[in-house]
């Protein structure tokens, strides 16, 4: 049966229900070993799924833990997912802005995975936040001040947890039936009433074309539509870093600034303001022209700030404690022109060799190092200029600024 079922997909022949069941099931429960497991991934990467059979996979992730639903919890529940990237801070703006708008936020967030960045480590960066809260205190908290933020909890979906390690680890992260299943097994099971999915494409994130976004974006709404859950993506680029900092104590400090109003002109803002309205326009169910109005005022009288102000407090944080490493290195130009690329994948690789994310499972991330682009795109540069600043622990000596800053 167990060959069977991994000859049948290498053949590119669609399996049943009862078949993925079997063999993922069998997996979960350590009766199917990692190398089966591993070849049956990835003759789905290679041969992809029909639409019933994605269907069919989510179902099973979705059917193999709790799945939430937070009915006590007044007003339309809208969650935000990103595919992951460089710089990706996004959840940390667009999650106050929302709640400072009255629509409930259950933000179940995860960790860094390869060069991307993950929301729960940047949180990790303020001292004393909790990120791992309880079904009950979410209910409690969110009642309270209309906003969580936490770590998956154990039991919702295990079965993408399992074979998330095992994709990492075999080259299977990028298959489109494989990511659609995981990213909306964990939505739906989390009781998200709509969900709003930034779907990235480019040389840092998990795909690489517009096209395999666009894909991955269908299916994603479809899967949503057999939930009845209204699920809106929204495709964006992921060949240049968002905003000027990587690396988690940095990125906590910028989406500060964000909050803050005082970093209004670059990437970053403007997709947390298009993906905030998407959410605000799905919560309120009004006009994406209101929404708009309405996130931009969040945070020009502060409101939104407040919010992530109390979302912290509340989860124990201390913002006044936030570690950024005193030893800098500024990396300058050897030549003048205008930045035509910011190439994110190698900025992402620098600030993990930095130590802000893992290379190996068992690493410990050093929250306080990583990346400051002092140039952007379209910037004017002379020889000599600082294009990024370096927040280290030691000395690093085999920086080819050539190949992140492409300048003409
Ligand atoms: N994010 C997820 O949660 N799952 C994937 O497979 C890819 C991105």
């Amino acid at each position: 049966m167990i060959l069977d079922i991994i000859n049948k997909k290498r053949l590119g022949k669609e399996l049943s229900y009862k078949e993925l069941d079997y063999f993922f099931n069998g997996y979960l429960n350590g009766e199917i070993a990692d190398y089966q497991m591993s070849s049956l991934l990835m003759a789905i990467c290679i041969n992809g799924m029909t639409d019933e059979e994605i269907f069919s996979l989510t179902k099973i992730f979705i059917d193999s833990g709790e799945v939430l639903d937070f009915y006590d919890i007044e007003g339309i529940k809208v969650d935000k997912h990103s595919t992951g990237g460089i710089g990706d801070k996004t959840t940390l703006i667009i999650a106050p802005i929302v709640a400072s708008l009255g629509i409930p936020v259950i933000k179940m967030s995860g960790r860094g995975l390869g060069y991307t960045g993950g929301t729960i480590d940047k949180l990790e960066s303020i001292p004393g936040f909790r990120v791992n809260l309880k079904d009950r205190e979410i209910e409690r908290q969110v009642k309270d001040i209309g906003i969580a933020i936490t770590a998956q909890t154990r039991d919702l979906v295990p079965m993408d947890k399992v074979i998330y390690a095992l994709r990492d680890v075999t080259a299977t992260v990028s298959s489109i039936p494989l990511i659609a299943s995981s990213i909306m097994s964990k939505k739906i099971a989390s009781g998200a009433d709509k969900i709003i999915i930034d779907v990235k494409y480019g040389n840092g994130a998990l795909l690489r074309t517009k096209e395999e976004a666009k894909e991955l974006s269908n299916i994603m709404i479809k899967i949503g539509e057999v939930y009845g859950r209204e699920v809106r993506t929204l495709i964006s680029d992921m060949n240049t870093p968002l905003g000027t900092c990587i690396g988690n104590a940095l990125e906590v400090k910028e989406a500060i600034e964000v909050l803050k109003g005082k970093e209004d002109s670059n990437n970053l803002y403007d997709l947390c303001i298009e993906l905030a309205t998407e959410m605000v326009s799905m919560g309120k169910e009004i006009s994406k022209e209101d929404a708009k109005k309405l996130v931009i005022d969040s945070i020009d009288t502060g409101k939104a700030y407040k919010k992530f102000e109390e979302l912290v407090k509340y989860q124990d944080g201390d913002l006044r404690d936030i570690v950024v490493s005193n030893k800098t290195m500024k990396i300058r130009s050897n030549k003048a022109g205008v930045v035509k690329k910011i190439n994110a994948l190698e900025v992402g690789k620098l600030s993990l060799s930095l130590g802000s994310g893992k290379i190996k499972k068992t690493d410990r991330i050093d929250y306080s190092v990583g990346v400051k682009l002092n140039k952007l795109v379209g910037d004017s540069v002379k020889e000599g200029d600082i294009l990024m600043t370096l927040y280290v622990k030691k000395d690093v000596y085999d920086i080819n600024v050539n190949n992140i800053f492409e300048i003409d």
